[in-house]
């Protein structure tokens, strides 16, 4: 129990110890009244540290001269797998070496899914066309997919160009706290939507499993994998969560899986989310590494100065 109350030095219990020592207390009475005391003062310290509890409660964490972890993004990742090798690479990685769409949809998921249900938003914007006509990117990563509708439509811009472009799809595929409740069309099974499954139902609608692949996990988890892996993209869309936090990390874990002469960009430049959580956290990356942002449409680009 003593060890738990952390509120009270060792050198403090010894001072208050002789006090009340001196008081005439007998020295397992003082030691007695020490340990309630400390357990007390440890309660309070504790709850007092929490600041949550405390709904009005503004506070600030950051030293910004000292605090430069928040600045520290891994940045060495292993050499670059060659883009042929790519998909090969994330069905080794993920998926046992096999296709995910093997065998898709199982006869218990048919009847849960719509033929074709592409919801999205900003999906279509001109962004998507002008820069894969200037990259003419071997391999593109998502970061935040939702249904589909963004990687469909940049699967079939490159598909008109010719390109061999594989796109890699990071989502975790569960859309956000309350999302059954928006959209009547998803169906929830045992507390699990069936996001992943009508993602890959989309894609396999118009016929674009052989150049979309997916990486169902948590954006952080995904991105430093990839690094690890040296799994690069020549173009780099981020549109996963919109508050600042989320997003700095995002933009910080994709760019360093940018290749030399790829453009990263993301979704939302204007949301109202989070105080204007994307644009702070896209600006900040850009003053800190030296970019120039640029508007297209709904969507930021980060260009060199
Ligand atoms: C920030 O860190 C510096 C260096 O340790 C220290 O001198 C300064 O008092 C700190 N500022 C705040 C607001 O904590
Ligand atoms: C993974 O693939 C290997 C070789 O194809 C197979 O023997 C094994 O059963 C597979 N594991 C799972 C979990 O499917
Ligand atoms: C579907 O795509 C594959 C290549 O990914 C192609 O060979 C096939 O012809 C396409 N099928 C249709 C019906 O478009």
């Amino acid at each position: 129990m003593i060890t738990t109350s952390s509120a009270i030095t060792t050198a403090g219990r010894n001072r208050i110890t002789t006090t009340f020592y001196h008081h005439g207390f007998t020295k397992p009475a003082a030691y007695f009244l020490i340990i309630l005391l400390s357990y007390y003062l440890g309660y309070l310290s504790a709850l007092s540290k929490n600041p949550s509890y405390n709904p009005h409660h503004h506070y600030t964490t950051t030293n910004i001269t000292t605090d430069i972890d928040h600045y520290n993004f891994q940045t060495h990742c292993a050499d670059p797998v060659p883009p042929e090798l790519i998909r090969q690479t994330i069905l080794n990685r993920i998926f046992n070496g096999s296709s995910p769409y093997q065998d898709f949809p199982q006869a218990h998921i048919k009847p849960l899914l719509r033929h074709k249900w592409i919801k999205g938003w900003g999906s279509t914007g001109l962004v998507f066309k002008n820069l894969i006509n200037k990259v003419q990117p071997k391999t593109i990563i998502e970061i935040g997919t939702f249904l589909g509708a963004s990687a469909i439509h940049m699967a079939e811009l490159t598909h008109q160009l010719g390109l061999q472009t594989q796109i890699l799809c990071i989502d975790d595929f569960r859309g956000w706290p309350g999302l059954p409740n928006r959209f009547q069309d998803i169906k929830m099974i045992n507390g699990d939507t069936m996001l992943l499954y009508q993602f890959m139902q989309n894609v396999v609608s118009v016929n674009a499993s052989e150049s979309v692949v997916f990486l169902p996990f948590s954006t952080g988890w995904a991105l430093e994998k990839l690094c690890e892996w040296g799994v690069f993209g020549d173009l780099i869309e981020i549109d996963a969560g919109h508050d600042f936090h989320s997003a700095w990390s995002d933009i910080n874990r994709a760019y360093k899986l940018l290749r030399p002469g790829g453009i990263l960009f993301g979704h939302d430049y204007f949301t109202v989310a989070d105080n204007r959580g994307v644009r702070r956290a896209v600006n900040m990356f850009a003053r800190v590494n030296g970019f120039r942002v640029k508007a297209d449409g709904q969507h930021w680009v980060l260009n060199s100065i």
